[in-house]
């Protein structure tokens, strides 16, 4: 058989509100035209986010139940920490409430003010913990990251030799640890070869540095590896998943995205120094170290969920939807970045929208445009997120302008993926009538959340 099924079906169902054009022009304008401020029931088709946004399973929902709210040492606790253990094989498993915040326990206890943290790609939360403590956030993508069109597996991997430099320039005593992020969810969700976490592994070993990975995607990573890595089609995902971590001395989790929970999160570790260091300040933020931030159903839910997102026939059917999307794109001539990602596919709105100058937010208005012709809530990469600032206080655009649609697991059907390319081929009928936008309202910092705009008109 050539399709390929979910591989559930559905057992509770929740109503989508369906609305109108007309409702949602007066949606967006109460919104100042900034999708972030929308009501998420007014968002019939919401791709703002994969993150927490999942579906669980029956058997989450049964181990939710299960769930025990001892203050210490639960048997959730045991049930977590076990399954982590299990895929990361790390010996210090700290669990907290999501990613950032494992993050912010890692920058606060082991990075210091002139450090500097190479990553492929710092996702946001990475980078503001990193340069809240005074370091420096070092992306080094190789070149094919880049290139958005270039249609070859692993273009997350890192630039093996400008860690080389960057190690040669600085030495261990600025570099507490480096990082790998998989998938590489700031360069469209693009896969790192088992190659490369090899060789930086072996690059950070030699140079007696640490390896963290920010494992929020790794059952996605490992699915790509499977299909795409010479060696590993006989493999599990599970099999694949533990040979990656280790190779690495701890990670930072999102349970949020494969933990296949809607919160959550952990920090692992080998080092018992680091893991006592990070124990006393997950006690003062997050909580005591056998629930850390989390209920007893939470740690229960995401034990289960981790397992699932590592069957096989579950990442099949996620990566068919969004090949499915990416072959519509490409049948249609829509820009998009290629290959697909693991958990979005991500249009270009430069390419979509060559009339309407970075300065007028070409991703603002695409996203807006999605949002008005059907519903749907995209979230613009581009020069509203990424743009700098030049000596003289000018706006510097983002070199790239995207727009990404991130596939909330096992949320929608079909026929919610063939309306939305039926949406976006609609508003590319419609491109050329279509106009950038201002700002009326901008703070200074994560501008994107709070941000008012109006149309630009003429
Ligand atoms: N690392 C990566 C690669 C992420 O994508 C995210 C979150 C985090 C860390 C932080 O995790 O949200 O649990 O604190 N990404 C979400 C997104 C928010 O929409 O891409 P968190």
């Amino acid at each position: 058989m050539k399709t390929i099924i979910e591989p559930f079906r559905i057992k509770m169902t929740e109503a989508i509100k369906l609305n109108t054009k007309e409702e949602r022009v007066v949606n967006l304008e109460k919104a100042h035209n900034n999708v972030f401020l929308l009501d998420a029931e007014d968002c019939p088709i919401d791709l703002l986010t994969d993150s927490g946004t999942g579906a669980m399973s029956t058997k989450q929902w049964a181990a939710l139940m299960l769930g025990d709210e001892s203050y210490a040492g639960s048997r959730s606790w045991k049930h977590f920490r076990d399954t982590v253990a299990h895929i990361t094989g790390k010996k210090h498993i700290l669990p907290t409430h999501q990613g950032r915040a494992a993050e912010a326990i890692l920058a606060q206890t082991v990075v210091k003010a002139g450090d500097i943290i190479p990553n492929n790609s710092h996702f946001d939360t990475t980078r503001a913990n990193f340069e809240y403590v005074g370091a420096t956030a070092l992306n080094l993508l190789q070149e094919k990251g880049y290139d958005i069109f270039l249609d070859v597996p692993f273009k997350g991997d890192m630039d093996t030799i400008a860690l080389r430099k960057v190690i040669e320039e600085h030495g261990k005593e600025k570099i507490p640890f480096a990082m790998i992020t998989v998938t590489n969810n700031t360069g469209g969700g693009q896969a790192v070869s088992m190659a490369n976490i090899k060789e930086v592994s072996k690059i950070l070993k030699d140079a007696g540095i640490p390896f963290f990975i920010d494992c929020c995607r790794f059952a996605e990573n490992a699915f790509f590896i499977k299909e795409n890595e010479e060696g590993y089609a006989n493999k599990t995902l599970t099999e694949i998943a533990k040979e990656m971590f280790l190779l690495c001395d701890g990670a930072t989790m999102s349970a949020k995205k494969d933990g296949l929970a809607n919160i959550g999160g952990f920090l692992v570790c080998n080092n018992d120094e680091w893991a006592q260091m990070f124990t006393n300040l997950l006690i003062l933020r997050e909580g005591f170290p056998t629930y850390g931030g989390l209920s007893g159903r939470d740690l229960e839910t995401i034990a289960v969920g981790l397992g699932e997102a590592l069957e096989y026939d579950y990442q099949k059917y996620r990566h068919a939807t969004m090949t499915y999307l990416g072959d519509r794109f490409e049948r249609l001539g829509i820009p998009h970045v290629r290959p697909v990602g693991g958990h979005a596919v991500f249009l270009d709105a430069k390419q979509f929208l060559p009339h309407i100058p970075s300065s007028e937010y070409p991703g603002i208005a695409l996203v807006n445009a999605l949002y008005i012709e059907g519903g749907v809530r995209g979230v613009e990469l581009g020069s509203v997120m990424f743009a700098s600032r030049d000596e003289d206080g000018n706006e510097v655009p983002s070199p790239l302008e995207l727009v990404r649609l991130a596939v909330p697991r096992r949320v929608y059907t079909q026929s919610h993926f063939d309306y939305l390319v039926e949406v976006i081929a609609e508003v590319w009928k419609k491109r050329n009538s279509l106009r950038g936008y201002k700002f009326t309202y901008q703070a200074e910092f994560l501008r994107h959340f709070t941000a008012r705009f109006a149309r630009v008109e003429g």
